[in-house]
């Protein structure tokens, strides 16, 4: 009779672990086919911005701008590490923003360095792109996209980069008021231990806010779509421990989703690569495929989120509030 482990989760049973593992790998990570390149133009794959929301509803004129500095300034990219045209233009884009309002440090989701994560590629596609930043001292926190694991020892190459700032495949850090944790979504990723230590770092922390990052969505419209294991095993701990928001990539353009069960689903994956036409849900508050980054300004009673475009308007604001 064949042993099955059974991954208990704060307290709950989810499934047996060869069949979470298999099934996550199954969903989650289809890495690309190895004998095509990402550089060819993906089948169907606009290069024109497409947006099922029509950007006068975007929300710029209905939030207003509070007078006081926020408490923490951050800024958040995925799907970037494409050396194109398109991640200069949003990297410069993101640099005009720091010089206006600037912030520590870059959350950077996933898909930092395609075609297959190479770690020689890095200079061309992380520090050349965001060399002034970088000059500056701002730090970016990474997180393994399927594609930083096909040619990088499984992602160890770039965990072992010291500018991605990665202690390990997943990792926290707090900066102010906030708790981060970084996931890593992938196939390969250590799941059992990795699900136990998220339930309980989240249980530990006492932070006002708590922000989740990792590369795969649970929720999307875009060409991948939503994930059903990952909201299985994860929406759950998101909901137990009130995370406030998670943060993703891998659809390659934007969609924020309204709040579900308290925490607030943001794919931003128009960093650099070729976008996807999106769709959008009955959750959908907003969505644009369009190059872009985002930024968050994090107050006591509230966190201003920013999708901001490469001519450095802000095509969509929203306010996060705190959980009850
Ligand atoms: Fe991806």
């Amino acid at each position: 009779m064949k042993r099955r482990q059974i991954l208990v989760v704060g307290g709950i049973a989810l499934v047996g672990l060869p069949t979470i593992s298999s099934l996550i790998y199954k969903a989650i990570a289809k890495a690309p086919d190895l004998t095509k390149s990402p550089y060819e133009p993906a089948a169907a794959q606009p290069s024109e911005p497409k947006s099922s929301n029509n950007l006068t509803n975007t929300n710029s004129g209905i939030i207003p701008e509070p007078t006081e500095e926020p408490l923490l300034r951050f800024a958040a990219i995925a799907d970037n590490g494409f050396g194109s045209a398109d991640q200069f233009a949003i990297a410069e884009s993101m640099w005009k923003t720091y010089q206006q309002k600037p912030y520590p440090f870059v959350l950077m989701a996933g898909d930092n360095i395609y075609p297959y994560g190479e770690i020689s590629l890095a200079e061309a596609y992380f520090e050349k792109p965001y060399a002034p930043l970088l000059q500056e001292n701002v730090k970016f926190y990474a997180a393994l996209g399927n594609h930083d694991i096909i040619k990088s020892d499984g992602g160890l190459d770039q965990i072992n980069y010291k500018p991605f700032n990665m202690s390990d495949r997943y990792y926290t850090f707090t900066k102010g008021t906030v708790d981060f944790f970084a996931i890593d979504t992938n196939g390969n990723a250590p799941w059992e231990s990795q699900l136990q230590w998220l339930d309980q770092k989240l249980a530990q922390s006492t932070a006002p806010w708590k922000i989740v990052f990792g590369h795969h969505p649970l929720y999307s419209s875009g060409r991948h779509g939503g994930n059903s294991q990952l909201v299985s095993i994860l929406a759950p701990i998101f909901a137990r421990h009130k995370v406030n928001l998670y943060l993703c990539g891998h659809d390659h353009g934007y969609e924020r989703f309204n709040p579900i069960n308290g925490t607030t689903y943001i794919v931003n994956g128009g960093g650099g690569a070729p976008l996807y036409q999106f769709g959008r849900s009955p959750q959908t508050a907003f969505v644009s495929s369009q190059f872009s980054f985002m930024t968050f300004d994090v107050y006591q009673d509230k966190i201003i989120t920013k999708a901001i475009a490469n001519d450095g308007k802000v095509f969509d604001r929203a306010i996060i509030n705190p959980s009850l």
